[in-house]
């Protein structure tokens, strides 16, 4: 597929869903981390639910997707909400954040290897990632079928190398599968204060 055919499919898709999506649990379960003020920035943010959590959290949020369909439906529901949200439609591979610009950055199910470097340095110093997405090791059909579209083992440790890690859970199909946060793996990683 071409980079046009993946925008309609995803336009498609954000069409014919419901709501907002769902709000990754790496943000949801960890907002207590998060600044009091500072600049935001959901990355691959689809319709918007984890943009709408950081707007609600007193942070100035920058919304960014490729697919036009997401970004108005995001922009309707921060309206709605009366949340200043700035939502652009942007491909964030040619146009990756600028350095030193956002105290967090939330990355929830989007992997483009290549973001690793401008997504490091994008945050301020201090500044705060939040990443989830889907590893290789899985128990649901849940994400990409494609396995290079998934985290291998570790992956996301070694991808964020230049941050400190502060939370890290990933389970692989350690001990009973039915049970535990399985499928994904999750960093809560910091740009270290130079002092520190
Ligand atoms: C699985 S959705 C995840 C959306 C949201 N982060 C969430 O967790 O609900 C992946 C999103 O990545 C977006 N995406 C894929 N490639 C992109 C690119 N190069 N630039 C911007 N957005 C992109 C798609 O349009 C889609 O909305």
């Amino acid at each position: 597929m071409d980079s046009s055919e993946i925008r309609d499919k995803w336009d498609a898709r954000h069409a014919e869903a419901e709501g907002l999506g769902s709000q990754a649990r790496v943000l949801a379960d960890n907002l207590h981390l998060l600044p009091t003020a500072g600049k935001a920035l959901d990355l691959a943010c689809g319709r918007g639910a984890n943009a709408i959590l950081l707007a609600e959290a007193g942070l100035e949020v920058d919304a960014w997707d490729q697919s036009s369909v997401a970004i108005q439906r995001l922009s309707q529901a921060a309206e709605e909400a009366k949340l200043g949200i700035n939502c652009s439609v942007r491909d964030v591979v040619s146009q990756p954040p600028a350095a030193d610009s956002y105290d967090v950055i939330v990355v929830a199910h989007f992997l483009d290897r290549s973001l690793s470097g401008p997504i490091s340095q994008a945050l301020k110093t201090g500044g705060l990632l939040y990443y989830q997405t889907f590893t290789r090791a899985r128990v649901s059909e849940a994400g990409p079928s494609n396995p290079a579209m998934r985290l291998a083992d570790n992956e996301l440790l070694h991808m964020f190398s230049a941050l400190h890690p502060r939370i890290y859970r990933e389970e692989l199909l350690l001990g009973d599968t039915s049970q535990g946060w399985r499928d994904l793996a999750m960093l809560v990683a910091q740009k270290q204060l130079i002092s520190q």
